[in-house]
């Protein structure tokens, strides 16, 4: 399988917004017509915010079938669900509260919880899900920091390295403090993977990421490569302004 990243790049970042609800709608319209069902992963952070808007106001013609969509977290800071720090609460505020996904299909991360046991019971609830299986989600949606990490998994940290646990609650040194991620395993079984980034500042790490001849454990977002799934890198032309020759398609 040919896991090389396709890097997409628009010219804004509403554009890239726009395009990537696009490709959301898609890749959650094939899942329900093939399956009855859909699973998503949601990053946190300020990229996807813009994307979570329009999934939530789109005309009804594209509107997608929420009551078939299930509705998971890449990560979460330890917080509680209404803390403006909340991944999960961000997401209520831009989509959840916007569209009629049933309550049992959103399973967030319990941030309010010590992290240890959110990680345990996230783990449980995915367990549930996939039934025991290594879970497999439609798409999982993933932003980039400027150190290269991605969902919560930090460079330099445990959860590079983890790959028994599906999801891990860990102290991360760089924050000084706790956070709940999906771990690596999980995000390479995916079947389509969405990296979202915008503005000047992701440049030089996007750069590296797409530039990585082969994964590197100091950037974290290098190794997210699906094992049996797809990929896109999704930019704006700030955020893609040190690729060479980055334009469009490639
Ligand atoms: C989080 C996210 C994290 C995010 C990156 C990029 O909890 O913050 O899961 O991985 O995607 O830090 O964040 P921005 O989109 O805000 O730049």
């Amino acid at each position: 399988m040919n896991n090389r990243p396709k890097v997409l790049v628009l010219t804004t970042a509403e554009q890239l917004a726009q395009t990537a609800a696009e490709r959301v709608n898609a890749i959650i319209g094939r899942a329900v017509a093939q399956r009855g069902v859909s699973s998503v992963v949601l990053a946190g952070g300020e990229t996807p915010r813009r994307l979570y808007q329009i999934l939530a106001v789109e005309p009804k013609s594209e509107r997608i079938d929420w009551q078939s969509v299930h509705l998971f977290f890449g990560d979460e800071r330890m917080v509680p669900p209404d803390d403006p720090a909340s991944n999960y609460g961000m997401v209520h505020r831009e989509l959840l509260s916007r569209v009629p996904v049933p309550v049992g299909h959103i399973h967030r991360i319990r941030g309010e919880r010590p992290p240890v046991d959110a990680a345990v019971e996230y783990e449980a609830e995915l367990a549930e899900f996939f039934g025991g299986m290594l879970p497999r989600f439609d798409l999982v949606i993933l932003g980039v920091g400027e150190d290269g990490h991605t969902a919560s998994v930090f460079p330099h940290t445990a959860a590079v390295s983890e790959q028994t646990r599906n999801v891990l609650g860990y102290f991360v040194p760089q924050l000084n403090s706790w956070r709940v991620t999906l771990t690596l395993p999980v995000l390479l079984n995916a079947s389509n993977v969405l990296f979202l980034a915008a503005g000047k500042r992701k440049a030089p790490i996007v750069r590296e990421i797409l530039g990585a001849r082969v994964p590197a454990p100091e950037l974290p977002a290098s190794l997210i490569r699906p094992v049996n799934g797809t990929m896109h890198w999704m930019l704006d032309a700030e955020a893609a302004s040190l690729i060479p020759h980055a334009s469009g398609e490639s």
